[in-house]
């Protein structure tokens, strides 16, 4: 649903355009222009009804400071005075279109609609941007098989499975996926799984009749159907509540998707999964159905974490330097070879998310025009991640039987200590008696 706002300093005005509108959209309204900047920023609001005369304040000079925080935004002018000059000098400064009090129902509902329609073609648009800037960068031997995957995959219907951990690009490879593919130049529709809670979740993908549940106040044909024959992306498939595995695995088996309370489709859809998540592991631990990995699974891309390809870097960095000093008007050359050489070190467990992160604040913090050592800030990093480590041990060790623990801790302090057993012993803080006791029970 769009968010609208609308702003007028007369309460009987904001009270009957709600009523008109809470079924279409979801209203927001406020009665002066700090309000309407402060609830345009906070809920990113783009489409905006505004009453010429605001008390005092000016509705043109409001516009223009709206405009000036949200240049895209859709402002449709009200004037009770249907003064020619006035509306030239709101078209004039960018607003929509006007619409003379008292507002017709009909002709607000009609003007409304192309002004949400062509807000939605911006956002097309925008994201078809990001699509186009999005490359997959790096060519190291783990890069160029996933690279050869895609293409091999691309144009099969057969489920694809992306794994990988956080940051390594999956997103960015189902959009490869799509975009390369015979599908190409039908709808690519996103969804992350872990956003929205299960019964929203399942309204949004395979859609509801009017009626069908309190709150479904029109029919919604639901993301699968509006994907039609292109491909949808389920991320974070992993965070998938069992019941909706459920449903999810029909539509797979029989290619029909049914509405909420409504009929069958047949939908010709192609379905990318992806997940950080081990998914046998959620499969032992019940969490995940067996069924729908198979299905979801015939062809797993596992996008590599970026320290075990640091020949990478040599692409990236240059990469991320030039995107981020064209976008903050820097002209940076480079990077200086030790700070390079820090960076390979660098095990990355936000891997290619982190080292744009990086890069992004080093060409902002940079004074002189190759970046050094002191701009990434690796040092507070390379703290952190022992700590990440160690709360990786804690996971790692979280799911195994104390006995398993205790072997292994053993097993380790033994070796560290060249298999010396007294030193071994102190180092535990237990007598040699009940170390060599041990040794004997592990058969170390
Ligand atoms: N090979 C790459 N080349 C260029 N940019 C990349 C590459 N891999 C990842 N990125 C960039 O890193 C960021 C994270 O990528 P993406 O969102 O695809 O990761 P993800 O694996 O889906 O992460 P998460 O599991 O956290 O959702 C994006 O900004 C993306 O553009
Ligand atoms: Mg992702």
């Amino acid at each position: 649903m769009f968010k609208i706002l609308l702003v007028d300093d007369e309460k009987a005005i904001l009270k009957s355009l709600t009523f008109a509108l809470e079924q279409d959209y979801q209203v927001f309204t406020c009665d002066n222009g700090k309000d309407a900047l402060e609830l345009m920023r906070t809920h990113d609001i783009s489409l905006v009804l505004l009453d010429l005369r605001l008390g005092k304040e000016n509705g043109i000079d409001l516009m223009k400071k709206m405009l000036g925080h949200n240049p895209g935004a859709a402002i449709i002018i009200m004037t009770a005075y249907s003064s020619i000059e006035s509306s030239v000098e709101a078209i004039q400064a960018g607003a929509f279109y006007f619409i003379t009090k008292p507002v017709q129902t009909s002709q607000l509902l009609l003007l409304l609609e192309k002004a949400a329609g062509q807000l939605d073609m911006r956002r097309t648009i925008n994201s078809l941007e990001d699509v186009i800037r999005n490359e997959i960068i790096g060519d190291s031997p783990q890069m160029q098989q996933v690279l050869r995957l895609i293409d091999q995959v691309k144009d099969t219907k057969a489920g694809v499975l992306i794994t990988g951990e956080s940051g390594t690009g999956k997103e960015l490879i189902a959009n490869k996926l799509h975009f390369t593919s015979n599908r190409r130049d039908q709808p690519f529709i996103a969804v992350n799984c872990a956003a929205l809670p299960e019964s929203l979740l399942e309204g949004e993908l395979f859609g509801y009749k009017k009626g069908a549940f309190t709150g479904a106040v029109r029919d919604e044909p639901g993301i699968i159907r509006k994907a039609g024959k292109g491909t949808l992306f389920l991320d974070e498939i992993g965070e998938m509540d069992l019941r909706l595995q459920s449903k999810l695995l029909r539509f797979l088996q029989d290619g029909e998707v049914r509405q909420i309370g409504g009929d069958a489709v047949r939908v010709d859809v192609r379905v990318v999964c992806a997940t950080n998540r081990n998914l046998e592991q959620e499969i032992a631990a019940g969490r995940f159905r067996s069924d729908l990995y198979y299905r979801i699974n015939v062809i797993t891309i596992v996008a590599p974490p970026l320290r075990e390809r640091t020949g990478d870097l040599g692409h990236l960095v240059p990469y991320f330097i030039k995107k981020y000093s064209t976008a903050y008007g820097k002209a940076i050359q480079g990077i200086d070879p030790e700070a390079f050489e820090l960076l390979s070190r660098y095990d990355f467990p936000g891997n290619v998310r982190e080292c744009e992160n990086i890069i992004q604040r080093a060409v902002l913090l940079c004074s002189g025009d190759t970046i050094a050592a002191d701009d990434l800030n690796l040092k507070y990093r390379a703290d952190r991640t022992q700590e990440d480590q160690q709360d990786r041990c804690v996971k790692v060790y979280a799911h195994e039987k104390m006995k398993d623990i205790e072997r292994k801790v053993l097993d380790l302090a033994l070796r560290s200590h060249g298999g010396n057993r007294r030193r071994t012993a102190e180092s535990l803080g237990i007598s040699e008696r009940s170390l060599q006791y041990k040794i004997k029970e592990y058969s170390l």
